[in-house]
């Protein structure tokens, strides 16, 4: 008898565990929908002279046929941009973010969301998301890299 009432119990808890992970998963109306991995071509910045890329010198947001680009430097310890000035891009379009760092490995996580990269000096992370609501992001480096690791935020404004 209680066997059975032990197994009926556990099915419940482990049906709701698989529901909240598709739950975190899913997320509020935010889907990364492409995770190139965040490898291209590392030759391209060796040395880490992201520089030498385009729009990485002038690090923001650029307008593309369908979406915006986004070219975003992490360094210790802040977002550029990100940090000293939110990023802007727009709700309902295909957002695809290039991230590169010229010192150590940080991290690039959108709180409350699935978006999330590691960032690699010599590397450009890759990854297109598609925000369907205007709201506030915080862009949180989950990567130790210093002392100041954990003062490093910033900020996407979806508008
Ligand atoms: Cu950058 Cu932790």
């Amino acid at each position: 008898r209680f066997e059975r009432l032990w197994f009926g119990a556990s099915l419940v808890l482990v049906v709701a565990f698989i529901g909240t992970i598709i739950y975190g998963a899913v997320g509020p109306g935010i889907a990364m929908v492409d995770d190139s991995g965040g490898t291209v071509d590392p030759s391209v910045i060796a040395d880490g002279d992201y520089e030498s890329v385009d729009n990485f010198r002038e690090p923001g947001v650029y307008d593309t046929e369908d979406g915006v680009d986004v070219y975003v430097v992490a360094r210790q310890y802040l977002f550029q941009p990100g940090t000293s000035e939110a990023i802007r891009v727009p709700a309902g379009e295909p957002v695809t973010f290039h991230v590169t760092t010229p010192d150590v490995t940080h991290g690039f996580n959108l709180a409350g969301t699935n978006v999330n990269s590691m960032v690699i000096p010599g590397q450009i992370a890759e990854f297109t998301v598609t925000f369907d609501e205007t709201g506030k992001y915080g862009i949180v480096c989950h990567e130790y890299c210093g002392s100041g690791h954990h003062t490093m935020e910033g900020q996407v404004v979806v508008v």
